[in-house]
Order: C-alpha cells, then sequence, then structure tokens
C-alpha cells in the first residue's frame, strides 16, 4: 500500500501544522499535535467527509427536514435502558469508559448475549482472546448463545466483516487496541484511537448499526486520554464503582438522545451484573441504634431520587488550621456552609476538624445536600443523634436563609415509601396535597428554625 502523508493537528485548538512540534504554533499548548491521515485528493476527501449525514449539500429549512424518528430499541437491562434514555438507538455510537477490571466487557458481553436472539450482533475483541471471551460468557450462563465473536484490531478489516454480517448491534473492545491503515503511528497513539474511532462512527452512521466502543480511562480521568473520542460520539457512559465494593454506577455525561447525568446501577455477582431497581436501600446503613453525626438525605441522580447517608465528625483540632474534609462532597461547599452556621446561628467550629462523607461512594453536587451536613455536622459537634426515621435536603444560602430545590414532592414521597417519619424541608418545598399521613412534613423557612426542629 502507498505510504500516505500525514497532517498534524492540535488537539485542543485544533489547527494544523505540515509537521510535528512539541507546542502548538497557534495557541501555545505544549504536546498537544497529533497526526491524521492526508486524504490529499480534494475529491477523495470531500467523499470521505460527507460519509456520515452530509449526503446533500442543497440548502433546506428547518421546519421542512424529514426527521427521522429516533428509534429505540430496549435492551432488557433496565438499569442501562435508564441511562441511555430508554433504550439503543440505531446509527448511535456510544463510549463506554471506566476503570480496568470495573466490568465494561462483562456489561457488554451480558448485553449482546441477552438481546442476540432479536437484535443480531457482533462482538469485536481485542484485549482477549476467543476462548477467554467463551470462558466469560459460560460463567454468565450466555455460553450456547451463537454469538459472533471476532477477534481482531485491524478497523478496516472489522468493518468489513461487519458490512458482510449486517449487525444491529456492534461492540469494540476497546478502541485503544484499534489501528488504521492510514496511519503509520503505532496502535494505541492518540491518532490512531482518534481516526479508527472515526471510522467506526463513519460505518455507525452509514449503516444504522449501534456500535460501543470501550475505552480505558488514563490517569488524568479522561477516556483514550484526549477527550476528542467524546466529541465524536452520541454518547459517553462511565462505569465507576466505590474501592472494593460490589456496587456498579454507570452514567451518561453526554447523550444526544436523552437526559445526562441519569445514574444506573448494577451489582457485579458471580454471574455478572445484576440491575439493582432500588438503589436506596443499599445505600442506606440502617444501625440498630441511632449515632451522632449521620443523617439521611434525599439527593436526585437524574430523575430519581436516592436516599443516601451523610455522616459528619466533628472533633476538637490541635492545628492551627482545621482541617475540613469532604468525601463525595465539595470541600469548597462544606467550608462556607459552616461558615453560615457560624454567622446565622452563632456556632462556632473554628476551631474543630470536620469530616464529611457520603457514604456508599456516591458523588453529590447538587446543593440539596447542603442541609443535611449542617445537621449531620451540628448532631456530631452536639454529640446528639438525629432519630433514625428522619430525612433532611435542602439548599441553604449565605445569608442564613432555606432555598427550595427541584423535585421537592419526589423527594417526599421516596422518603415515605422507605418508612421515614418525618422530613425537614424547605418551605418552598411543602407538598401541594399532604401526603400518606404516615410522614409529618417540617418546612423551615432559615437555618434558625432548623435548630429549633433538631
Ligand atoms: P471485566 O469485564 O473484565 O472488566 P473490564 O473489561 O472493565 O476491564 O471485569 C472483570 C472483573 O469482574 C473481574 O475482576 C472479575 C469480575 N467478574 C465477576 O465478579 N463476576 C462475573 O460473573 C464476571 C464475568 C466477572
Ligand atoms: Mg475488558
Amino acid at each position: 500500500m502507498p505510504k500516505t502523508l500525514t497532517r498534524f493537528f492540535c488537539q485542543s485548538c485544533g489547527s494544523e501544522a505540515p509537521k510535528w512540534s512539541g507546542q502548538c504554533a497557534a495557541c501555545g499548548e505544549w504536546n498537544t499535535l497529533a497526526e491524521a491521515p492526508n486524504e490529499a485528493p480534494a475529491a477523495g476527501r470531500r467523499s470521505s467527509r460527507s460519509g456520515g449525514y452530509a449526503g446533500t449539500t442543497a440548502l433546506q429549512s428547518l421546519n421542512e427536514v424529514q426527521r427521522d424518528a429516533t428509534e429505540r430499541r430496549a435492551t432488557g437491562l433496565s438499569e442501562l435502558d435508564r441511562v441511555l434514555g430508554g433504550g439503543l438507538v440505531a446509527g448511535s455510537v456510544n463510549l463506554l469508559g471506566g476503570d480496568p477490571g470495573i466490568g465494561k466487557s462483562t456489561l457488554l458481553l451480558q448485553l449482546l448475549c441477552a438481546i442476540h436472539a432479536e437484535q443480531p450482533s457482533i462482538y469485536v475483541t481485542g484485549e482477549e482472546s476467543l476462548s477467554q471471551v467463551s470462558m466469560r460468557a459460560q460463567r454468565l450462563g450466555a455460553g450456547e448463545v451463537a454469538l459472533p465473536l471476532l477477534a481482531d484490531t485491524q478497523v478496516e478489516a472489522i468493518v468489513e466483516q461487519a458490512r458482510r454480517l449486517q449487525p444491529k448491534v456492534m461492540v469494540i473492545d476497546s478502541i485503544q487496541t484499534m489501528w488504521t491503515d492510514a496511519l503509520d503511528s503505532a496502535p494505541g497513539s492518540v491518532s490512531q484511537v482518534r481516526e479508527s474511532a472515526a471510522r467506526l462512527v463513519r460505518f455507525a452512521k452509514q449503516t444504522g448499526t449501534t456500535v460501543f466502543l470501550v475505552g480505558h480511562v488514563t490517569k488524568e480521568g479522561a477516556i483514550g486520554g484526549p477527550r476528542v473520542l467524546e466529541h465524536m460520539v452520541d454518547t459517553v457512559l462511565y462505569f465507576e464503582s466505590d474501592q472494593g465494593s460490589r456496587y456498579r454506577l454507570i452514567r451518561a455525561v453526554k447523550n444526544r438522545f436523552g437526559a445526562v447525568n441519569e445514574l444506573g446501577i448494577f451489582a457485579m455477582t458471580e454471574t455478572g451484573l445484576k440491575p439493582v431497581s432500588n438503589p436506596s436501600a443499599i445505600f442506606l446503613t440502617r444501625d440498630s441504634e441511632p449515632v451522632p453525626g449521620s443523617t439521611v438525605l434525599v439527593t436526585r441522580e437524574g430523575t430519581r431520587p436516592l436516599l443516601v447517608e451523610c455522616q459528619a465528625l466533628v472533633d476538637a483540632s490541635h492545628l492551627g488550621n482545621p482541617r475540613r474534609v469532604a468525601v463525595g462532597l465539595d470541600g469548597q461547599r462544606v467550608a462556607m456552609l459552616l461558615a453560615v452556621l457560624h454567622r446565622h446561628c452563632g456556632i462556632a467550629m473554628a476551631d474543630q476538624d470536620v469530616f464529611v462523607n457520603i457514604v456508599g461512594g456516591v458523588r453529590v453536587s447538587e446543593t440539596a445536600a447542603d442541609l443535611a451536613i449542617l445537621v449531620a455536622a451540628l448532631s456530631s459537634f452536639r454529640d446528639r443523634p438525629v432519630p433514625h426515621d428522619w430525612v433532611v435536603f435542602g439548599e441553604v444560602g449565605l445569608s442564613g436563609e432555606i432555598r427550595p430545590v427541584p423535585g421537592g414532592e419526589d423527594r417526599i414521597r421516596e422518603a415515605a415509601k422507605h418508612g421515614f417519619k418525618r422530613a425537614i424541608v424547605p418551605a418552598a418545598n411543602k407538598p401541594r396535597r399532604s401526603a400518606d399521613g404516615a410522614m409529618e412534613v417540617v418546612c423551615v423557612k432559615r437555618l434558625s428554625e432548623v435548630l429549633d426542629a433538631l
């Protein structure tokens, strides 16, 4: 094959350079130039570019464009469907990222085995041997499924096989092992990953195949090193877990066909991943006796309310600069809340170390956690437990006011469902209908009222 010339693109600003250099001449960033093939002849380049949606260059007005209804096919894995926004979309490219060993290959193999009968699929592995994959399928109880497997890493060959087989769903495990003829650089390099992904995206759009790309997460936490992959695909899913926990959280950080920040929860078992449909139950550690420094908060992951336990430990500090440590929460916010508590309620923790933790490895980034953080910290500070059957949520403003949060009624309902008896909530989140009588709702406007309620 004749050697094609290559060009270099800056990963940061996108400008083009004829040869590699350490620093991008346009934006000044270091180590951002990456190789890309030079599909030189103008006609050739154009046809390759129009491979995707750009079949026509004629102008059309918005209201006359023919809209393809995005057809969704449920996968049967309820938690995955939730994250994808209802199911698989034909022609979509989905990137699944996560640490090694978290269960990416397991999830996708399980998925394909489950849907293969209705939606013909193909599993391409560049990391494991076919016998390894088959042994895993055996473990998943799917050893007898006639799923086509392919052990290859060369994109053109894979695409050719796929065109022959015409699957509805294709899994590429992983994109980092793929390489294309068009580039001279080594497999795994930024440009190879990018170009291989581009070819697979083109294939997906042309044929309407749903493609899953497995991506390894680098030390910096990005999939495949550069963020380029995230721009090219339709959905970006992250698979994560707490160290040593058997629960796996899957989260969409980008979704062209649905909401982001939906959370799907699986448990890793002896026989693969099992969807967890009632996640609140797993994040609550119910001690038999209430202990100081712990309170339950209702947070929201996507559209689903989730009960999690917020713990705080407030202890006399021997340091000139007492520590503020937050796990699963924003540390700056904790410091701010403690300042509000001091200024508006006169409770000083300036000589105390404050540690706050969300149990179960969930990250809570919404402000509804504010009130729970303060209640947990106060409970620890005063060594007085918050009763077992209370839940708390609400945003705390800088002037000590308690602000409403979205989805108040849903949250209260979720807490009632799990047997909680009392909820401390922002006044503006007061439910319109008084909920099922079992639940007492205490509405608060100011932080001082919360102290009274405790
Ligand atoms: P794997 O899917 O290979 O992870 P990744 O592709 O993300 O690197 O997951 C491997 C881990 O999952 C391994 O440590 C064993 C565990 N596992 C189970 O606990 N139960 C199972 O049924 C399977 C197949 C794997
Ligand atoms: Mg794997």
